[in-house]
């Protein structure tokens, strides 16, 4: 009787799971198309237009359900192009140059401060055309996905920069953080999987990347400098840290595998010995 209501319950919880797969699927893509920028512009004849929903869907931005709207504002709801797109609904112009870190800023509010704070913050109060956010990380138009420093910071975004006069110098080092974070990260997958939390530590080396990310907008080069070192240190100390919980995960699960055996041992030699004594 038990076993037939196990089985039961077995059957309905994967009717569930292969129910419910599918259905959280379609959820997730109907949110798209609910709004009326992305149907208008996905069916816009004129193709400058159009061309901007299929980039932004393979962005990390529609991936984090970032939509039009949450950047150009506008109503999305509102089927006719003018209401949609209408001051009173909130609709902005393209952002120029000088205010393109203002409107990435809504958002990436730390990054934005640091760029405006930083070297080329200041250019462009004097004037001085500089790259912005756009200009590094709208090469591909909207398809924004994981920001790959050998593939912006080139002589060609940055052209008579003296700070990156050496492109290779400058993604050298950023792809050496980058590389100390990654194995970082690895290490603590290695020793999770041994059975250990690690949420802490991986918190810890998040906040180093976001530190590091954050300084580097400033496009300072003692400021970088500084924030390179001391990224190195804060990955050394985690490391270290996470090194020292792998070695005790093995040593207990040694430990385990050593009682296991000396238990086994005695149960044979007490088993020999009633049998010796019958
Ligand atoms: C019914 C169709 C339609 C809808 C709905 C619509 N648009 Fe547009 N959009 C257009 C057309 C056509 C143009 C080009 C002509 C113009 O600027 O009015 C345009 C232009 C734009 C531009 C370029 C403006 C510029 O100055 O270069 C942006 C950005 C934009 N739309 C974003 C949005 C956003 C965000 C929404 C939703 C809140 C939206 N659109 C809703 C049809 C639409
Ligand atoms: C992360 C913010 C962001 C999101 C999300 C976003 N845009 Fe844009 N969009 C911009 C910026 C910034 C520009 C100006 C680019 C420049 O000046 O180089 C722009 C430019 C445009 C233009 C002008 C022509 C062009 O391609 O440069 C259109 C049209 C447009 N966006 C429509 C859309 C539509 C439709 C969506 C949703 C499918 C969308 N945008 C999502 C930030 C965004
Ligand atoms: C409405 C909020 C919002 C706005 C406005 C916005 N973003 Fe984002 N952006 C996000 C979210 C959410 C993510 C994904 C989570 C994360 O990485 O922080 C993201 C991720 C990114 C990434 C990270 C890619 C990586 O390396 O992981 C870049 C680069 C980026 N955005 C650039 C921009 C630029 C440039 C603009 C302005 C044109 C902009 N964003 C405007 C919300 C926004
Ligand atoms: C000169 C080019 C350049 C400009 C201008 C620039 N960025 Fe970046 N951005 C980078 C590089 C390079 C990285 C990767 C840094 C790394 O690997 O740590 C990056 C990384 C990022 C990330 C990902 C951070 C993370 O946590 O991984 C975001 C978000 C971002 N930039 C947003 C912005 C915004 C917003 C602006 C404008 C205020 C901006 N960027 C201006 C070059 C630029």
């Amino acid at each position: 009787m038990i076993g037939f209501l196990v089985r039961l319950i077995g059957i309905f919880v994967v009717a569930l799971v292969s129910l419910s797969a599918p259905l959280v699927l379609a959820v997730d893509d109907a949110w798209q198309d609910e709004s009326t920028c992305v149907t208008c512009h996905e069916a816009e004849i004129d193709e400058a237009l159009a061309i901007s929903v299929p980039e932004w869907r393979e962005s990390i931005h529609a991936e984090y359900l970032v939509s039009c709207d949450a950047c150009h504002g506008g109503d999305p709801r509102l089927e006719d192009a003018d209401e949609s797109m209408s001051e009173e609904a909130g609709f902005l112009d393209n952002p120029s140059w000088t205010e393109m870190a203002d409107y990435c800023g809504v958002c990436h509010e730390a990054i934005a401060e640091s760029f405006t704070a930083g070297r080329f913050g200041s250019a462009i109060l004097e004037g001085v055309r500089v790259a912005t956010c756009a200009t590094c990380h709208m090469r591909d138009g909207h398809r924004i996905v994981a920001s790959i420093p050998a593939e912006i910071v080139t002589s060609e975004i940055c052209p008579g920069c003296p700070s990156v006069a050496d492109p290779d110098r400058c993604v050298g080092f950023l792809r050496e953080v980058r590389a100390a974070d990654e194995t970082l990260v690895a290490n603590i997958d290695v020793v999770e999987a041994k059975g250990i939390d690690l949420t802490d530590l991986r918190g810890a080396a998040r906040e180093i990347h976001e530190a590091f990310a954050r300084t580097v907008h400033a496009f300072d080069d003692a400021a970088i400098d500084a924030a390179r070192a001391q990224a190195a240190g804060g990955y050394e100390a985690l490391g270290d840290r996470v090194a020292l919980l792998d070695h005790e995960a093995d040593s207990r699960r040694r430990f385990g595998a050593g009682m296991i055996a000396a238990l086994t041992l005695l149960f044979v030699a007490l088993l020999a010995t009633l049998r010796k004594l019958r």
